[in-house]
């Protein structure tokens, strides 16, 4: 099939070619937000969310409008903190102390209503962030299994925690117990599961939150707020909607933020933590950039690295941390792998995101297509060529992929960062110049490679694993399993999150102690055979 330009401009569909299965009711306008326990109207001034998806009238296209969210002021930013520290009340409030099955309980208790919203979170995933309908039903339906997952290995978690200990004649119960106040912050491309990572983990430790929905993917978090309204006592869950860059500092400034967990950029982190007064006293979880690369050896199979570059490299139109952004393939076999690659790529079907089967669809971010212009023109500027039919075409919110061939360090694309459908490629001759490249890099969150020499691969893992933090060995870089450990060294996180980790994140230990006395004995026999305490208690969870 041969692509034309004519083709893109048609990518957009007319009103009437909306499918039934990808309606909403718009304008959806949100003029309410959970705080303090209750749907608070806010007659403010509001934001115009928009879809990067256009809609076709006669020979012009425009940009559809999802709806409108409050811009919220900074005054009633800070009514939303002063919920989340109330509700918390230096660790006294309802929530921080409630038993961890009574907590485990209202998790459920919200899930359960979460899931009656899937259609409606799956179809705003498609207009806000053009993710497609298989990708959407995905990333709810991981959100949702993240959260048994984390019910399961916080009973796990409790059980351990729940025996009496005996050292040195001092009886210890060590529990973990929360941190106080976070501020959750996630990114647009995932906006429910990336966000609820953080958010889950933070709220089942007994942290009251401050939630900061993404930039984009913002208006499907509105159905869920009343199932947090429903399920968690008034304060434990606080939206805050408007622009970040006026209301998050304040928040931070005040000194009342107690864990930071923000997946994001590292410039904007670095802002809005170095706003906190005792910047020792704030915990952070942070998920950044990188830049993964895929090292294909001589010996590799090329169609098993064809095909996971691709997924690799261009799911979600190469929007997510984890995509390979550069390519490094052996001079021997660079045109059998490029042959192959281009083939895959140009198979791919582009539309909208509720077209079966689609894999490239219109972008979010409204300055990316110009963005990636630049880049392309930088690397064609400094001697790489587009190898694509039709690569780096773009129409509207839709940039069809490029291929740059061969890249350089002279090019912008060799260091930043792409996050959108951009491919650059690079040959080597010695190993020895993608292992530099990624010692010389600011990032270190995952690789890839490709071969089957088994001492080729042995000799390659020690090297690069102490670069990295997951290495990728004929598979494509990924976060999940989301019961792995998820984290990069240099800019690219800080902290680990997996099922398990993320609750030891967000909780400290806590420790009751006392020596082995005739009286401790008997006031710790008392409150456990009558249940007097939440934390001394060998209650087990089953
Ligand atoms: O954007 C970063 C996401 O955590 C990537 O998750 O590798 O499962 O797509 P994923």
């Amino acid at each position: 099939m041969t692509t034309t330009v004519h083709q893109f401009e048609n990518i957009f569909p007319s009103y009437d070619a909306i499918p039934e299965n990808a309606q909403l009711p718009f304008p959806i306008l949100q003029h309410a937000y959970l705080v303090n326990g209750t749907m608070r109207k806010w007659d403010g001034p509001f934001t115009q969310v928009v879809s990067p998806i256009y809609v076709r009238k006669g020979q012009t296209a425009e940009r559809v409008v999802v709806g409108e969210i409050p811009h919220i002021s900074v005054d009633a930013a800070m009514e939303a903190l002063e919920s989340a520290v109330q509700a918390y009340n230096l660790g006294r409030g309802e929530w921080p102390t409630m038993s961890v099955r009574k907590r485990i309980d209202c998790l459920i208790n919200f899930t359960e209503q979460m899931k009656t919203k899937r259609e409606e979170v799956v179809r705003l995933l498609m207009w806000e962030i053009g993710k497609s309908r298989g990708d959407s039903e995905k990333e709810f339906d991981r959100t949702v299994q993240y959260i048994y997952d984390t019910i399961d290995a916080l009973k796990e978690l409790d059980r351990t925690s729940s025996r009496i200990q005996k050292e040195e004649g001092i009886y210890a119960q060590i529990r973990r117990g929360p941190l106080g106040v976070v501020l959750c912050m996630g990114p647009y491309n995932y906006p429910l599961n990336e966000t609820f990572s953080t958010l889950i983990p933070a709220l089942i430790m007994g942290n009251t939150i401050l939630f900061k929905p993404a930039k984009y993917g913002v208006l499907l978090i509105h159905p869920l707020q009343e199932c947090f309204r429903n399920a968690f006592p008034a304060g434990v869950v606080n939206m805050l909607y408007g622009e970040g860059k006026e209301i998050i500092n304040p928040i931070m400034e005040s000194g009342k933020v107690d864990v930071f967990a923000f997946i994001g950029t590292s410039r904007v982190a670095n802002i809005i933590r170095r706003a906190h007064p005792k910047p020792n006293r704030l915990r952070a979880c942070l998920g950044l950039e990188a830049k993964n690369p895929a090292i294909i050896m001589p010996d590799a199979d090329l169609e098993i690295a064809a095909s996971e570059c691709i997924t690799g490299s261009l799911s979600f139109n190469g929007q997510r941390c984890t995509a390979l952004k550069m390519i490094f393939v052996h001079e021997s076999i660079a045109d059998a792998f490029l042959e192959k690659y281009l083939d895959k790529l140009s198979k791919l079907k582009y539309g909208m995101p509720w077209d079966d089967k689609v894999m490239l669809t219109p972008l979010p971010e409204e300055n990316k297509p110009q963005y990636l212009k630049e880049l392309i023109a930088d690397a064609q500027a400094n001697g790489a060529r587009i190898l694509n039919n039709l690569g780096g075409e773009q129409h509207l919110s839709f940039c069809y992929p490029a291929v740059l061939f061969p890249v350089n360090n002279k090019m912008r694309v060799w260091h930043e960062e792409q996050f959108g459908p951009v491919i650059p490629i690079a040959t080597f001759s010695h190993i020895d110049e993608p292992i530099h490249y990624i010692q010389n890099s600011n990032y270190g969150q995952q690789a890839s490679i490709f071969g089957t020499d088994h001492d080729a691969m042995a000799n390659l893992i020690d090297p690069l694993v102490n670069q990295v933090c997951r290495l990728n060995i004929n598979s494509q870089c990924q976060r999940g399993p989301d019961k792995y450990p998820f984290n990069g060294r240099k800019d690219s996180a800080e902290g680990t999150l997996s099922v398990t980790d993320a609750l030891r994140v967000f909780s400290i230990r806590t420790t009751v102690a006392f020596k082995d006395s005739g009286i401790n004995r008997e006031i710790a026999n008392d409150i456990l055979d009558n249940r007097k305490s939440n934390f001394l208690s060998t209650d087990y969870i089953l």
